[in-house]
């Protein structure tokens, strides 16, 4: 594991008891984020693609599975973070979690009904991009859909997790919308919803959606 990636991952073990402490029913207050999903559990159950299995790449702690399965899809989720994994599990022992890297996923081609990377992407490097994306096409049945969300920015490179007091710090990315559709579009996908909304509370970015169906 190169430097970069181990220190994202270390990071993140050291965040999950506070993302499954804080995020845990954060949907609840959240209708932006509900509606994006509902839109794409809606899609992807209805694609015709003859199946409703979906993957939740850098899922955290699991907190979206429960509420995708109750509209119809069946997720499984992944991380690169053992952690968050372990309290994934622990939380939602009805669903199938595993330690993975988004840039080398364990699916097959053409597996899935669909895949979710909710605030995932924002940690690849820009020479990561190309090749992460095709990865996240590659495993997409013709027909099915990828949702993302991420923050909106200038797609220059910062350091976050000091705001935590927890000793941690790691490489983050807000995305311009250009970029994340541009990147979408590359690997062959194409957009059919993108949205924005201005920073609530402590967010400090705006925050961005899109969904895009595989060509
Ligand atoms: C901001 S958290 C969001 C977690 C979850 N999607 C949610 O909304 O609660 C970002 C997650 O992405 C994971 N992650 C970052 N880079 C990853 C990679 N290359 N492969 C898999 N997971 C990754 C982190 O470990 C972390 O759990």
């Amino acid at each position: 594991m190169d430097a970069k990636t181990d220190e994202l991952r270390a990071a993140h073990d050291v965040l999950a008891e506070l993302y499954a402490d804080r995020l845990g029913d954060a949907l609840d207050h959240m209708p932006t984020d509900r509606v994006v999903l509902d839109l794409f559990c809606e899609l992807t159950r209805t694609a015709g693609v003859g199946s409703t299995e979906v993957a939740d790449i850098g899922c955290g702690t699991g907190r979206l599975t429960p509420y995708l399965a109750a509209r119809g899809l069946a997720p499984r989720g992944i991380d690169l973070s053992p952690e968050m994994i372990r309290l994934a599990r622990r939380d939602h022992p009805d669903f199938d979690f595993h330690v993975a890297d988004l840039r080398r996923l364990p699916f097959g081609d053409t597996s899935l009904a669909g895949v979710l990377c909710w605030y995932s992407l924002i940690y690849l490097s820009p020479t990561d991009r190309s090749a992460a994306f095709g990865e996240l096409a590659r495993v997409i049945k013709p027909g099915g859909y990828f949702v993302t969300a991420f923050k909106i920015g200038d797609n220059r490179v910062r350091r976050a997790g000091r705001s935590t007091d927890l000793g941690v710090e790691f490489d983050v990315y807000w995305l311009s919308p250009d970029e994340v559709e541009r990147r979408t579009t590359d690997a062959g996908f194409t957009t059919v919803f993108w949205a924005g909304r201005p920073a609530e509370g402590q967010e400090g970015s705006p925050q961005g959606y899109l969904i895009a169906r595989k060509s």
